[in-house]
């Protein structure tokens, strides 16, 4: 990744590729009339096929650190490479073909129907009406929107969330390798910004874009990004690294106050049911004699059963008690049993726990099929080891990020920047830091999970 000259694996140019590798080469922009650069020699790694957000306050430089990658807006001085291509000289219309741009509420032209806003840039490119007609339905299916309710519509007769779609829809239509979103989720309300959000997680987990994400929302930066760049005035970099280590480790006041409150509560949205180890319940089904079902908890000392149907899918927890007024267990399902998926992250299940009361919930898998039993220690002792891994991973493969010295500079002396160095510091100095071991994604699967034999035994097991 050191290498400003790599190119991710397939041609840049070959359409069917995934992402490909983006380079900010010290790059400044000066507004006319302005006394200070909005964008102040940035140096930006951006690896391929990953997602980075760019947060930090309004004014920042976010927009224009973003515009000028698909050069909506021109670099006063400094090169943006593209996959090993410098694009800084290329005509702006042909690249930005290559590079979708998604913006607040789609950007959707009024007086265009779905179908029509989707195929602009196949029409451009002169695709044939065949592919372009498939391509549009293959698009809308991708962002859940049934093209033959949809295609149809103009953007006046959608939700905002949907708008919000057809967007994204409309910047993956010529397959280009890049994604640019501008606060692509800021006009939405809440719950509908989460549903676009997974989306755009499930979306990305097929297409495998490289995308370019602005926010003012920490939170939504932390869901999203296999990397934050945090900026203060002028684009300059506070922090490049992993959502774990800025949470873990933030370089500075100013970091910590855009973290805000309850660093350690968004760490469990950074890690999923099934990275932890589930504790095992006693299974009991439908007719089961009660007594044979009480010894079974006799033997491991559990003082809950999980009723499940024929399908192993939980329908009741049973205590003791409940349980000792039966004489086999009746075929009734409880309609508010704490269910968490296997996929959803901690902090759903730790809401699925508080909701219930029950200080633990069931984990279902594929088809709603019983899993195990996740409880609130289990969770917290997740959250503990992977801020002690978080700390111990020193972000050494972390992307370069930073605003003096050129990027051959930092790439000579090893992998310095990225991982929360002051603005003016320079390269960090090298060889201090142990090998983390992180994947180049910065999304360890196993950084979540809680010391192996982790019994669960509070709570309702
Ligand atoms: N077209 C422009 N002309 C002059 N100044 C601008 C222009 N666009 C943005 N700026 C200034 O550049 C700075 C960065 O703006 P911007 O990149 O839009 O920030 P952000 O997206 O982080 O809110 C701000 O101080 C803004 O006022
Ligand atoms: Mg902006």
């Amino acid at each position: 990744m050191s290498e400003i000259t790599q190119t991710t694996p397939g041609a840049p140019d070959d359409s069917s590729v995934s992402g490909t590798s983006i380079l900010l080469d010290q790059v400044t922009k000066r507004y006319p009339g302005q006394p200070d650069p909005a964008v102040d020699g940035l140096t930006l790694e951006i690896p391929a096929g990953r997602i980075v957000m760019l947060v930090g306050p309004s004014g920042c430089g976010k927009t224009t650190t973003l515009k000028m990658i698909n050069r909506l807006i021109e670099p006063s001085e400094g090169r943006i490479v593209l996959g090993g291509d410098d694009v800084t000289d290329m005509d702006g219309d042909k690249l930005r073909r290559r590079i979708g741009y998604v913006i607040q509420a789609g950007g959707l032209f009024p007086h265009m129907t779905v179908e029509n806003n989707v195929a602009m840039v196949p029409k451009m490119l002169g695709w044939s009406k065949d592919r372009i007609s498939k391509r549009v339905d293959e698009l809308l299916e991708l962002v859940s929107l049934d093209p033959a309710l949809y295609r149809a519509r103009y953007p006046k007769e959608l939700s905002g969330g949907q708008q919000q779609r057809v967007g994204v829809a409309r910047a993956l239509a010529a397959d280009p390798p890049v994604l640019l979103m501008d606060e692509p989720f800021g006009a939405v309300d809440p719950i509908t910004r989460q549903r676009l959000q997974d989306e755009l997680l499930r979306i990305q987990d097929e297409v495998q874009k490289t995308i370019v994400c602005v926010t003012h929302d920490f939170d939504e930066a932390v869901k999203l990004g296999d990397w934050i760049a945090i900026f203060s005035n002028g684009a300059r970099l506070v922090q490049y690294d992993s959502p774990e280590r800025i949470l873990a480790d933030p370089a500075s006041s100013f970091v910590e106050d855009f973290i805000g409150s309850g660093a350690g509560l968004k760490q469990l949205t950074l890690a999923r049911v099934n990275d932890v180890t589930l504790a095992e319940a006693v299974v009991a089904r439908f007719g089961d004699d009660a007594k044979q079902v009480l010894d079974r908890m006799d033997k491991a000392s559990h003082d809950h059963a999980v009723v499940v149907d024929d399908r192993d899918r939980p329908q009741d927890w049973l205590s003791r008690r409940q349980l000792g007024r039966m004489e086999t267990i009746p075929s009734e399902a409880d309609p508010h049993l704490p269910v968490v998926g296997e996929r959803a992250t901690l902090n759903d299940a730790l809401d699925t726990m508080l909701v219930s009361s029950a200080g633990a919930a069931l984990v279902v898998g594929r088809r709603d099929v019983f899993r195990g039993v996740i409880d609130v220690q289990t969770i917290m002792d997740a959250i503990t080891a992977a801020h002690e891994a978080a700390i111990q991973d020193t972000g050494h493969d972390a992307p370069v990020g930073i605003n003096t010295g050129s990027m051959e500079q930092v790439a000579g002396n090893g992998k310095a920047a990225g991982n929360g160095q002051e603005p003016d510091g320079g390269p960090a100095p090298d060889g201090q830091e142990p090998d983390g071991g992180r994947s180049p994604n910065g999304q360890e699967p196993d950084g979540g999970r809680a010391p192996d034999g982790q019994e669960a035994d509070g709570g309702r097991s």
